[in-house]
């Protein structure tokens, strides 16, 4: 079982008992705003997001975390690690990403779970380089992914819905854990 703590947050993998907080999550148009055409999901696309994400653990050995409040336990997102099928001109990859619910936004949160993940890629998993993709615009991501010392490679065009996004990396040797 792959668990990671940091100073207020657990890092895990998923639970039956997250589905409805994830549901939550996903079904609020302003945290969907910029990820695939923006369209939220209802509970039964979100019981099946989070099975892809648990097959993904099992077949890469790595995946996206269900993120834990140490204390109240809330389900607060997640972070981790997946591979951008969708964007196959930046294949193989690996990326790292982000999608926490709105109470949990301005706090630190997504940044502090995003180290460990990274940390986790790194070290942990040997990857020797991780991206990650956002719509441009998407300043709060963009932040995150600055504060991990990721700086932008590319721009390149959403395959599936012709939005312009923006790939940043950061490879091992310039990661200073
Ligand atoms: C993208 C997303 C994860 C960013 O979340 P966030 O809360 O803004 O990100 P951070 O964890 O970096 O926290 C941001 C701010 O919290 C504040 N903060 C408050 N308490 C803090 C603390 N104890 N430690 C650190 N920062 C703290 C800081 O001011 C920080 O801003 P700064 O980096 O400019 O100083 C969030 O907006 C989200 O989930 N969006 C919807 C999903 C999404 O779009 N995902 C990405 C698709 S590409």
């Amino acid at each position: 079982m792959t668990e990671i703590f940091t100073p207020r947050l657990l890092l895990r993998r998923w639970r039956e008992e997250d589905l409805t907080a994830m549901a939550e999550i996903n079904a609020d148009p302003v945290v969907m705003e910029w990820i695939g055409d923006g369209s939220v999901l209802d509970l039964e696309q979100t019981a099946e997001a989070i099975e892809r994400w648990e097959e993904e653990w099992d077949e890469e050995g790595f995946g996206l975390f269900a993120v834990e409040l140490l204390g109240s336990g809330e389900l607060a997102g997640f972070t981790g690690l997946s591979v951008p099928e969708y964007l196959p001109e930046v294949l193989p990859a690996v990326e790292i990403g982000w999608r926490f619910g709105r109470p949990f936004w301005g706090q630190g949160y997504a940044a502090e779970a995003a180290h460990a993940s990274l940390e986790f890629a790194l070290q942990d998993r040997g990857l020797d380089r991780v991206v990650s993709i956002c719509r441009a615009g998407h300043d709060a991501s963009e932040n995150v992914m600055r504060k991990l010392g990721m700086s932008l490679e590319r721009e390149a065009v959403d395959p599936r819905y012709g939005f312009p996004l923006l790939v940043h990396a950061i490879d091992l040797t310039e990661y200073r854990g």
